[in-house]
């Protein structure tokens, strides 16, 4: 049994983050697109092959939960909501969304629904101690015990707002697809939720815009209530990780485009999402080609960064193509491309990072981007994106 705060402490010193490899994208853009086996951990042990592997032989994680989700009676709603502490909402329903906020609460759906089988399964190994996941200190343990279980009440909950919503306004719901999880330790598991969660906080923020931009300004407010609750679990995986709660003032953009082939390359089983509503959604969002972060333990340093690819692309063809970072607040950096090798299909090459230039604390999102030499913003960064996105986590 490893002592959770000991190894969480070591593991916050050394957190990094690189895009793991899983289940290959479908990669619209005529990029790259398969699996890409790596052959080193990423500091998280959710990229080395080992747990690569271990998704392609894992018995996928698939709904329902014992309670019933995501299909819930009344009398188990309620239950829901008392380990929650508190209610769906239950103002007047909406009977009509805009197109652009569909594909918002369909993302959010989708993306809950992930949440709540990482959090069903974490909470699972957890509780029974399962090899990896034993936390020594019984105080701890109860206090990770009481806080994931209302995390996966609260995310059921999510995810049932999300899809009432579509479902109020004449929708189709978001059905759920099938799982596998990277992590086979309790760091790695809280590593990888601070990540996710981040990339969550994110596009929420794009959720927001993207509704106050068509014309459905009244949920706004619903998504600064749901990102704020995602900040504060995150503060507690952050403390746990030995890092401080708030990562930085102002906390990274995302895409929708970006999360959607986060959860795509790394969770979701492929083939498996099935239903009008996910259709439109794989056919509303692109799954960008996998970007692998290789250089490891990334720290507040100006830096060269190594990264791979898999990608039929020749040598001078992935020379001329950027890589794009963006994080907090500010324009995106995009840099050149150097040094490419090709290896097969898996093509390898550097990017200057100016961490400490730009003091890249939190979340960085890479992105290699082609036909630019600079995006004014994060939506033209996602646009011109080929492959993405490479998770960089700093302090
Ligand atoms: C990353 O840092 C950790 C902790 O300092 C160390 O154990 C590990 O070997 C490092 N990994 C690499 C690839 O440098
Ligand atoms: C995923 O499945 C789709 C069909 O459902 C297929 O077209 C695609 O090639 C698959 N991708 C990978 C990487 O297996
Ligand atoms: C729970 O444990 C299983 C078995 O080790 C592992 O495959 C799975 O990834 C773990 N779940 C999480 C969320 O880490």
């Amino acid at each position: 049994m490893v002592n959770a705060i000991t190894s969480a402490v070591l593991l916050g010193a050394a957190v990094v983050s690189a895009n793991p490899v899983a289940y290959g994208p479908i990669n619209k853009w005529g990029g790259g697109g398969s699996n890409l086996a790596s052959s080193t951990s990423n500091g998280w042990g959710w990229g080395s092959s080992t747990a690569s592997a271990s998704s392609a032989g894992q018995t996928p994680f698939k709904f329902p939960l014992a309670n019933g989700f995501p299909d819930l009676s009344p009398e188990a709603l309620r239950q829901v909501e008392e380990l929650a502490q508190g209610t769906l909402p239950d103002g007047p329903p909406v009977s009509h969304l805009q197109d652009g906020s569909v594909t918002v609460f369909e993302l959010i759906a989708f993306n809950e629904l992930f949440e709540v089988a990482f959090f069903s399964s974490l909470l699972a190994n957890v509780t029974s101690g399962a090899y990896g996941f034993g936390i020594d200190s019984s105080i701890l343990k109860d206090q990770v015990v009481a806080a994931l279980t209302a995390v996966l009440a609260q995310e059921e909950l999510h995810n049932l707002g999300a899809n009432g919503i579509l479902k109020n306004a004449g929708q189709d719901q978001i059905q759920p697809c099938e799982y596998v999880f990277p992590t086979a330790s309790f760091d790695d598991a809280i590593a990888l939720a601070r990540t996710f969660t981040d990339v969550v906080l994110g596009t929420l923020q794009a959720g927001q815009f993207g509704l106050a931009s068509d014309g459905d300004v009244g949920f706004v407010p619903l998504l600064g209530a749901v990102q704020g609750q995602e900040g504060e679990q995150n503060g507690f995986y952050r403390n746990l990780l030995g890092l401080i709660p708030s990562a930085a003032p102002f906390l990274t953009r995302s895409e929708p485009q970006f999360a959607f082939s986060a959860l795509n390359q790394n969770f979701v089983v492929n083939g498996t999402c099935h239903g009008p509503a996910n259709d439109k959604l794989f056919a509303t969002l692109p799954v960008f080609g996998v970007l692998n972060v290789e250089s490891k333990n990334i720290s507040l340093e100006d830096q060269t960064l190594t990264f791979s690819v898999s990608t039929p692309s020749s040598e001078s063809d992935v020379a001329a193509w950027k890589v794009t970072y963006i994080n907090q607040q500010n324009v995106p950096v995009t840099e050149s491309i150097s040094n490419v090798h090709k290896s097969g299909d898996v093509a390898t090459f550097d990017a200057y990072f100016p961490a400490k230039t730009n003091l890249n604390n939190a979340l960085t999102i890479a992105a290699v981007t082609y036909g630019a030499d600079s995006f004014a913003s994060t939506a033209d960064v996602a646009k011109a994106t080929l492959f993405g996105p490479g998770l960089i986590e700093i302090n």
